[in-house]
């Protein structure tokens, strides 16, 4: 009984307003204002988007608004973290078991005294670093779900909420002190769900979106920034990092699918924050519209140091 209410619940959530159901480094929600006014004009004439292909999506906050404000038809999305993508698809299929399953962590965590929560966390973080071992990454299962939960409850209670992985791809983020973390987000769960609906999720190098991409695609490009130096291009992201070699691989695909007439939108950080003198993505991208927005982050480890500083936005239309 409890069960059937519960569905017809799910159910009737019916709108498309979800949020990214991660805190994801680099996530672009402060960033969507500008995002927004830089899409083609014949998009927000028309309201509406036929093909939308996000080589990097991370959290998916540009995804999530457009499904929102737009009728978006089809949409691609890529991210080379596995871990990332055993999230989205079990939140595509199995939504309902998976707001069970994280409910009952929830609630058995949120009934323990913070030093037993600090044990509890650490115990989910070893097995969620064990299962990683024997986990069948490429065939959909049940299994799924149970690494979905781990994935999501790591995210609300760890440190910072950021997750980050070492070089050996363990998930190595400490205990985070947080009062009363809402781990189960039911409806935005649901929403997402409904959002990722006529989408494809794919894991896999940014490259293996020139499959996807037509002419007209609405293409955004939103890579790992570009470290201070190659030596620290480490990005945490998954086990491998984003080098300067992969920016200029990514231009020549910015370059290719120009020409195919897609519209592409991509986003970086600005090493003029800097240094003034570092020319890297203008050299790059050199004929395409280049512009420098305010945007608040951190530029470095150091949480002091937060502030204006500026992003990038490179379209290749007007
Ligand atoms: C800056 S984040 C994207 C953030 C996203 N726009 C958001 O709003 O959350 C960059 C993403 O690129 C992914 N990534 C890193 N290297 C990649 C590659 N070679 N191909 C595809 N994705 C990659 C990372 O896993 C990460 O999720």
């Amino acid at each position: 009984m409890l069960n059937k209410v519960k569905e017809i619940h799910r159910s009737s959530v019916v709108t498309a307003n979800a949020r990214p159901f991660l805190k994801w480094a680099g996530g672009k929600t402060q960033l969507l204002d500008e995002l927004h006014m830089r899409l083609p004009p014949v998009f927000i004439e028309n309201g509406e988007i036929q093909r939308y292909v996000e080589p990097f999506v991370g959290g998916g906050a540009l995804f999530f608004f457009l499904k929102k404000n737009f009728k978006v038809k089809t949409a691609f999305l890529l991210d080379i973290n596995k871990e990332l993508i055993v999230g989205y698809w079990a939140i595509q299929r199995n939504v309902n078991e998976l707001i069970d399953e994280l409910r009952n962590v929830e609630e058995m965590y949120l009934k323990l005294p913070e030093h037993q929560r600090k044990a509890f966390y650490y115990r989910m973080r070893d097995g969620y670093n064990r299962q990683r071992k024997e986990f069948d990454y490429s065939n959909y299962s049940p299994d799924w779900i149970k690494r979905a939960v781990y994935l999501i409850f790591l995210n609300k209670t760890c440190y910072n909420g950021l997750f980050r992985l070492n070089r050996k791809g363990e998930f190595n983020v400490p205990f985070g002190r947080y009062k009363k973390p809402v781990i189960c987000d039911e409806e935005n769960l649901i929403k997402v769900s409904k959002a990722l609906a006529d989408t494809q999720i794919i894991c896999g190098d940014f490259e293996e979106s020139r499959k996807y991409i037509q002419a007209n695609t609405l293409v955004y490009l939103d890579p790992p920034y570009r470290p201070l130096n190659d030596t620290s291009s480490f990005t945490g992201y998954s086990e491998d990092g984003f080098f300067d070699h992969d920016q200029v691989r990514l231009a020549h695909f910015f370059k290719e699918m120009d020409k195919r007439g897609a519209y592409l939108m991509l986003s970086n950080s600005d090493p003029k924050n800097r240094d003034q003198g570092d020319d890297f993505f203008d050299r790059l991208y050199e004929g395409f519209v280049i512009e420098r927005v305010k945007a608040k982050r951190y530029i470095n480890s150091n949480a002091h140091k937060r502030g204006d500083i500026t992003e990038l936005i490179i379209r290749n239309y007007k």
